[in-house]
């Protein structure tokens, strides 16, 4: 692969600092690096690959006169709107870790596993999907391209840290607040999350839905490029720090048995399959935090309709639901 610059724009994030972890990682091929964020954290330095590197305030010419190829960012939908238009004037590919984009027709929304093909619509800009919604679409797509999917029931069961590294400061600080006997400090939820569940993601809709449920329903329609498929979601904010849970139930066009559908996730890419309930093992958070993949267990046969699947399905959000989903978005660009 030839070596491009790169610019991450909220750099200092939890999706930003991911980015660089796993750029770093995957030896990604990096000719000159630049890390943008808030006024706040302009000057800080940041440590890539045994070079320091100082961020800089994200500005309009922020992308003037540096050639930059790729801007990866993770700064929320606000500064995507106002600052994408400024680096893809300068000739560099956004990849949008926000909701700005997703429902742009002329955007594409790219899970590499699922449709890598749509990356080459891009007029400058590239959405990354809502993080819940890429682990169950690659969970999905093997099993739809098989049987075809009619309806998905999703509960969704959602870390902290999906909403930003000082939201799962806060759950931490939340939960030593109660154990210590004091007054718990409420800032970025609604409420409490400390040893309570919050069935509220993002504001309601008109339809009785949060934004972050109909995230699921749009998104998966788009990236699996078939309006046919229902997915009716209830996300929920648990007290976990990283990687969501999401119990699936779906019902197909055609039988498949719970047989089946493993030995298709077994060799299908980016899934592990950890179903052994005789010896108490299936996917957990604690266990996916870190790991790259999307893991599948619980896998059953629905006993309430005719062709239905149950299963459980894991994966750490800021990798696979964030940064590495970008990361690989544009490694398929530069292997075209
Ligand atoms: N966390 C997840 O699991 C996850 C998963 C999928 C998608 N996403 C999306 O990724 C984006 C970032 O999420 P996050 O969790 O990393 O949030 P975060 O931890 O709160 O980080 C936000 C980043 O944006 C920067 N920022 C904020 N205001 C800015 C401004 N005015 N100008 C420039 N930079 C600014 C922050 O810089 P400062 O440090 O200077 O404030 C920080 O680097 C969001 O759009 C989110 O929806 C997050």
């Amino acid at each position: 692969m030839k070596k491009v610059n790169v610019a991450i724009v909220g750099a200092t994030g939890a999706v930003g600092e991911q980015m660089l972890e796993t750029l770093e990682k995957r030896n990604f091929p990096i000719d000159n690096l630049y890390l943008m964020a808030s006024s706040r954290s302009a000057g800080k330095k940041i440590k890539f690959k045994d070079k320091e590197y100082t961020i800089e305030c994200l500005t309009e010419s922020s992308f003037d006169n540096k050639n930059i190829d790729i801007a990866l960012f993770s700064a929320g939908a606000e500064r995507a709107k106002e600052f994408a238009q400024y680096a893809v004037k300068n000739n560099a590919v956004v990849i949008d870790n926000s909701s700005a984009f997703r429902n742009d027709k002329d955007i594409p929304l790219i899970v590499p596993e699922v449709n890598a093909h749509a990356i080459k619509n891009h007029n400058g800009i590239i959405a990354n999907p809502n993080c819940s919604t890429i682990q169950m679409v690659v969970a999905l797509n093997p099993i739809h391209k098989k049987v075809g999917i009619k309806r998905v029931v999703v509960s969704t069961y959602q870390a902290a840290s999906g909403a930003g590294l000082t939201a799962m400061e806060e759950c931490e600080q939340q939960m030593r607040e109660m154990l210590d006997g004091k007054k718990v400090t409420i800032e970025k939820f609604a409420h409490q999350l400390a040893f309570n569940l919050i069935p509220q993601i993002d504001v309601f809709t008109d339809n009785g839905y949060t934004k972050e449920e109909m995230k699921m329903t749009t998104e998966t329609k788009k990236i699996m490029e078939d309006d046919s498929i229902e997915v009716s979601a209830t996300c929920v904010r648990v007290p976990v720090m990283r990687a969501h849970s999401e119990a699936i139930n779906i019902e197909t066009c055609n039988p498949i048995t719970a047989k089946e559908a493993t030995d298709i996730w077994k060799n299908s890419q980016g899934i592990i399959v950890l179903d052994n309930p005789e010896n108490k093992e299936y996917p957990m958070p604690f266990f996916c935090t870190g790991k790259d993949e999307v893991f599948i267990g619980r896998i059953r046969k629905d006993i309430s309709t005719t062709n239905g699947l149950a299963f459980w399905c894991v994966s750490d959000q800021i990798l696979k639901g964030a940064a590495l989903n970008a990361i690989q978005i544009a490694e398929a660009m530069l292997t075209v």
